[in-house]
């Protein structure tokens, strides 16, 4: 699939649901009306949509939420695309989570064939934990993660920048990331939903955190890659990798490779922006795949340069839906 801008998209995020144990400020209201269960894909629905996108040039996907561990039996969509990277037609299915399910789902993740995970956690103080995500247990979150590590995945923890709130913890995560072996992935907040005064003034741009963390650490370039939108450079000090993801300061839209679609069977060709396009019909229409193939193409030809998001107390988000709907 190459969109109008000459780029292969080739990488799906799934969001299974828009639920969620957690409501991050940044990510949801406190007080979240969520999709009636009619309106939502069944796991299979959601299965044969995976299938179309693999059918189309899909090489990753990457199973989100809301928090995808909390939709139920969603093992058994794990294991229905695990068994596409068992079989070739794949080449990686990953999740990024909240953690707060992993002491159960480890193993089963891990025997699927899923070989790393993406974990969010701002803090490691569990006082500031419980009020970034309104009523979390930081010790539930630390021992998902641990029951990660030993299952084997590979683990990057993803951290929001948010000043008055960590912006004095990212050595202390560095320090921590190193220790367990985990990548760290610092992520500059994107203004979608409603955003309060609060959130305009915790933006903090990448560029000064960096520059923190040089005075303490040595940090070279390097070339790694997810396929993500994240830039990496190596930490002597721990032998670990610490990512930035700067959708504000150093806009990374000119490599954009994916697309995503929601538990209803939206597709949204871009995270910073409104335009989507339904599945759900031309999903149901037909057993053929063949009105669902040419809704896919149809919608990879609208799919826009960028985003527009800017951090603006006058302008509003660029974009009305909460993170949650796409799961980032
Ligand atoms: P890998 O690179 O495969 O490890 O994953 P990822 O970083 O793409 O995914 P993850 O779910 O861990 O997302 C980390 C952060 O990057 C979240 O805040 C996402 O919203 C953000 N992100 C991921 N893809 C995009 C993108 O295409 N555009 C923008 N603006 N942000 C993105
Ligand atoms: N800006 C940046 N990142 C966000 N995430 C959730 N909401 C936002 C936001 N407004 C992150 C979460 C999670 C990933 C999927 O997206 O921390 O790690
Ligand atoms: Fe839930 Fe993850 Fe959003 Fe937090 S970031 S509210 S854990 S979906």
């Amino acid at each position: 699939m190459i969109d109008p801008f000459g780029r292969s998209v080739s990488y799906l995020r799934v969001s299974v649901t828009d639920r969620c144990d957690l409501r991050c400020v940044y990510c949801m209201a406190e007080d979240m009306s969520f999709l009636p269960k009619a309106d939502i894909l069944s796991l299979e629905e959601l299965e044969r949509l995976c299938t179309a996108f693999v059918r189309k040039g899909v090489r990753r996907i990457r199973l989100t939420g809301g928090e995808p561990l909390v939709r139920r039996n969603i093992m058994s969509l794990v294991d229905g695309l695990g068994r596409l990277v068992q079989t070739g037609q794949l080449d990686e299915l990953t999740l990024t989570s909240n953690g707060t399910q992993l002491a159960k789902y480890a193993d089963g993740l891990a025997k699927a064939g899923v070989r790393r995970i993406n974990i969010s956690l701002d803090t490691l103080d569990a006082d500031k934990f419980a009020a970034v995500t309104r009523w979390g247990r930081l010790d539930q979150v630390l021992e998902g993660i641990m029951a990660a590590k030993r299952a084997g995945l590979a683990i990057k923890i993803n951290t929001v920048a948010l000043r008055g709130v960590n912006d004095t913890e990212y050595d202390r995560l560095m320090e921590w990331c190193g220790q367990h072996g985990f990548d760290l992935c610092l992520i500059e907040t994107m203004p979608m939903g409603e955003i309060h005064a609060d959130r305009m003034e915790q933006y903090l741009p990448l560029s000064d955190v960096r520059a923190g963390l040089a005075r303490h650490w040595t940090l070279t370039d390097t070339d790694y890659r997810t396929g993500g939108p994240a830039r990496y450079m190596q930490v002597a000090e721990t032998g670990r990798r610490v990512g930035f993801i700067t959708p504000m300061t150093h806009n990374f839209c000119e490599s954009c490779n994916r697309v995503r679609i929601t538990c209803t069977g939206t597709l949204f060709m871009c995270l910073g922006q409104d335009d989507a396009v339904d599945l759900r019909a031309p999903l149901r229409s037909s057993e053929a795949d063949i009105n669902l193939d040419q809704a896919i193409d149809n919608a990879i030809a609208r799919k826009p340069k960028g985003h527009d998001f800017i951090i603006d107390r006058q302008t509003g988000p660029a974009v009305s839906r909460h993170m949650s709907v796409t799961g980032g």
